[in-house]
């Protein structure tokens, strides 16, 4: 494990204990969901089940750590759609985001849909979601999720999403985006020592989210806001395919206004310079918030 990370040695503060935060498996995390129950008789009805929910963040008891569960998909409430098990560094991805009800959003790749109902819920049901996934076979689980949520203002389509139609353009953009998945590592649970196999980014993938990130932006009505994601420590996918952006359109980074513990975009990395504006993308560990490992830039463009 130490070896793996090292390359992250210098970007990484406080290394030692980075690694030993992916000695521990994540907890489970809830976010309640909105649309079909509210927070507090959702939280009444699962602490009298016995569940220890701690809440994370002072944002309206919505998220919460739920450390004596071992699994949620067994609970009634989840088959009822009120809470939906969800690691809080993607729940923040939609949070930051943030889009206006009555508005026109792309979620560009949406599959198993946890951003997309999220976002559904934070939009109050209202205006319209396109939930974008290649893969047919990753639509069913997408279907499932939105439909136990009672998510109902989305409607799918099946596009590269590198090659997504410029015919509409969209108020707010989701682009998380496929990556390695370095974040994801973690000891699996208490009694097993197996960690996932080594991932690696290579061009092609790269290549990808490069074209992402600019169909994304492209995509946007002027003023509007895109927000690109993924789920790895690997500066290559993240700030670099930002800088691509940066070097190819004229897109601002805006600042990521969040209580939960993060740390800046990089600005530098193995001899390579970032813009200056990268500072304003956030990265988010383990040993500092005890989810998914994840990096995230919300991406303007101008009026
Ligand atoms: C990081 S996951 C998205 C997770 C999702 N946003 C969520 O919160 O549940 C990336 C998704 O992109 C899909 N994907 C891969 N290549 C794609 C492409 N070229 N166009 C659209 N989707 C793609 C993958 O099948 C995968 O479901």
């Amino acid at each position: 494990m130490y070896d793996f990370f090292s390359p992250y040695r210098e970007i990484i503060p406080d290394f030692n204990s980075f690694i030993d935060s992916l000695n521990r498996p994540a907890p489970i995390h809830l976010r309640v969901n909105r649309i079909k129950a509210e927070p507090e008789k959702v939280v009444q009805i699962l602490e009298e089940r016995g569940i220890t929910l701690k809440p994370m963040g002072d944002e309206g008891k919505r998220f919460f750590e739920a450390s004596n569960l071992k699994s949620s998909g067994n609970l009634p409430e989840y088959f009822s759609g009120y809470i939906h098990p969800q690691a809080l560094s993607s729940c923040l991805a939609s949070m930051v985001l943030a889009p206006h009800r009555e508005c026109l959003v792309l979620d560009m790749c949406s599959a198993p849909g946890g951003k997309t109902a999220h976002m559904a819920d934070i939009m109050g049901n209202s205006g319209l979601i396109i939930a974008n996934e290649l893969y047919p076979t990753r639509h069913i689980p997408l279907g499932h999720t939105l439909t136990r949520l009672g998510v109902l203002n989305v409607i799918y389509t099946e596009y590269q999403a590198q090659e997504f139609p410029l015919k509409q353009r969209f108020d707010f953009i989701m682009a998380d985006v496929p990556c390695s998945g370095e974040g994801r590592i973690r000891k699996q649970d208490e009694s097993s020592n197996s960690y996932p196999s080594k991932p690696h980014p290579g061009d092609k993938l790269l290549d990808l989210q490069k074209k992402m990130i600019l169909r994304g932006f492209d995509l946007l009505k002027d003023g509007g806001t895109m927000l690109y994601s993924t789920c790895t420590y690997n500066p290559l996918e993240n700030e670099g395919a930002v800088q691509f952006l940066l070097n190819n359109r004229d897109a601002e980074l805006l600042p990521i206004d969040i209580t939960f513990p993060h740390m800046n975009g990089l600005t530098e990395f193995n001899g390579v310079s970032y813009d200056r504006q990268l500072y304003r993308a956030a990265r988010f560990y383990p040993h500092h918030l005890n989810s998914v490992g994840f990096f995230m830039a919300r991406i303007g463009k101008r009026g």
